[in-house]
């Protein structure tokens, strides 16, 4: 038995294949990326594409074409951070749900604040607290094996909280009181993720796909604001940027990292049934 398996993190069936899933996770689309500058990313991109990546030299196209790829998704995150409100050197942040890593080694390069990262995944926390080492930051950013939703950090503990693409593997009500929890007053959460239009209605054929290929559960939009209003989570701002990540999954289509989900987000954005949102909301 792995330790995986034996541990309290982990409070139910579905926290254990989700584990396990991100455990295993090896994708090109991931690694490579990633390896352009050892800044490791789990999410997707923003803003316009350079489309000239694929004119050129067959031999070097997709070396282009990772490079591409790899700055759009550091586009989102640099997005996300920007969103966190002013952020001083002695404050503290936490990155829940935290990858392999690389958000958190972004914030602490942007504030050099210290940052805590949490994941599920033993394997990303290893992975993640490498990377911190390697980049001499293993003092100030910290990996931990740890449930998000009862992450068992000190109460007002934390300046700003984000969740970059991971709200959708657990319930709103019990992520947002544990947020709650966690930040000072006054403090700032952001998420950027994907969430179901209420307008289209119940979750599209292309939505359900992406929830079966992740083992994810896409919230209602509606959900996310009836959450935080009941957790003291007020938003401050919400930006919907199903436009800006298109050309991301259309660049990513025609590349040889495609796993295979592309066509269904590229459906979904289109037919209006997802959308990718940032919320940013203060703790009163
Ligand atoms: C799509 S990845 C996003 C990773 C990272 N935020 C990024 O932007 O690169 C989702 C992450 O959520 C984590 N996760 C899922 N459920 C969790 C939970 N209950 N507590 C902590 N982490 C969780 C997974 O282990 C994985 O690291």
């Amino acid at each position: 038995m792995t330790a995986t398996q034996d541990s309290p993190v982990l409070g139910s069936l579905y926290q254990h294949s989700v584990a396990e899933y991100w455990n295993a996770e090896r994708n090109p689309v991931n690694l490579r990326l990633g390896e352009v500058d050892g800044i490791y990313h789990h999410h997707y991109g923003v803003g316009p594409v350079d489309w000239t990546v694929l004119d050129g030299p067959a031999d070097t196209r997709e070396e282009r074409t990772i490079a591409e790829l790899h700055r759009l998704e550091s586009a989102q995150t640099h997005l996300l951070m920007s969103n966190l409100g002013p952020v001083k050197p002695s404050d503290r942040l936490m990155d829940a749900g935290s990858g392999r890593g690389g958000s958190s080694l972004v914030a602490h390069e942007r504030f050099g604040c210290r940052v805590d990262g949490v994941s599920i995944s033993e394997s990303q926390v290893a992975f993640a607290g490498e990377q911190a080492e390697r980049r001499g930051v293993a003092g100030k950013v910290r990996f931990h094996f740890k449930n998000m939703l009862d992450t068992g950090f000190e109460t007002g503990a934390f300046q700003a909280i984000w969740n970059n693409e991971s709200t959708m593997y657990v319930e709103l009500g019990l992520l947002f009181a544990e947020h709650a929890r966690l930040l000072k007053r006054g403090g700032r959460y952001v998420t950027i993720t994907g969430c179901y239009n209420d307008a289209y209605g119940l979750p599209s054929r292309a939505v359900s796909e992406i929830n079966a290929h992740y083992i994810c559960d896409i919230h209602p939009r509606s959900t996310y604001f009836r959450e935080m209003a009941a957790n003291r989570l007020v938003p401050v701002s919400v930006v919907d940027l199903t436009s800006a990540t298109i050309p991301y999954w259309e660049l990513r289509a025609k590349s040889t990292l495609a796993t295979g989900i592309e066509q269904a987000f590229l459906d979904a954005y289109k037919g209006g049934s997802f959308q990718y949102l940032l919320i940013a909301a203060d703790r009163v």
